[in-house]
């Protein structure tokens, strides 16, 4: 074998292996096995059940992402390799609203910048971070297929369109 060869360091894990993977109720875990039946191929519910995992623990922690390769017979990266590919997917915490907002060519050119600066300007955040409160967290992120109403963003599950700096303020305010 050369020396090149044994010099090959082992790859780094993407994330710290915990020594307790997530558990979840009963109510959860039928719901997970629903899923789970849908497919002849148990890595095919890979998503519903990341949503599921993210749903009840906030976003994919580690003890989590252990549970999903446990449950789907995953590698540790293949996890890994679908979560940091989807944008609703969080491998970090986040605040209690998540404001996705849309950097992608039609809500560029119709005022995304604007948007962003007025949103992170009001919250005294930078996009990436999340207000010392732990209420919001401010991510830009590729299309979210709203492109006719741009320019747009997401907050939680739920579509904002045609924003305005005043309209971007009443729907901060309405926030419970
Ligand atoms: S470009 Fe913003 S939703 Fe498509």
């Amino acid at each position: 074998m050369s020396q090149q060869l044994t010099q090959i360091q082992p790859l780094s894990q993407p994330v710290h292996l915990p020594d307790e993977m997530a558990s979840f109720s009963p109510e959860v875990e039928a719901e997970i096995n629903g899923h789970l039946a849908k497919y002849p191929v148990k890595r095919s519910a890979i998503l519903p059940l990341m949503f599921i995992v993210q749903r009840e623990r906030g976003y994919l922690d580690p003890p989590g992402i252990l549970y999903l390769a446990n449950r789907l017979a995953l590698r540790i990266t293949d996890i890994w390799e679908v979560a940091t590919f989807y944008s609703m997917i969080q491998t970090e915490p986040v605040g209690k609203y998540h404001i996705q907002i849309c950097k992608t060519l039609s809500c560029k050119i119709l005022g995304e910048p604007k948007i962003t600066e007025h949103v992170c300007n009001k919250l005294g955040i930078k996009p990436g971070e999340t207000t010392s409160d732990g209420r919001f967290t401010v991510s830009l992120v590729e299309c979210l297929g709203s492109c006719g109403t741009a320019p747009m963003f997401q907050i939680n599950f739920d579509y904002h369109e045609n924003l305005t700096p005043e309209k971007v303020d009443e729907i901060l305010a309405s926030l419970p």
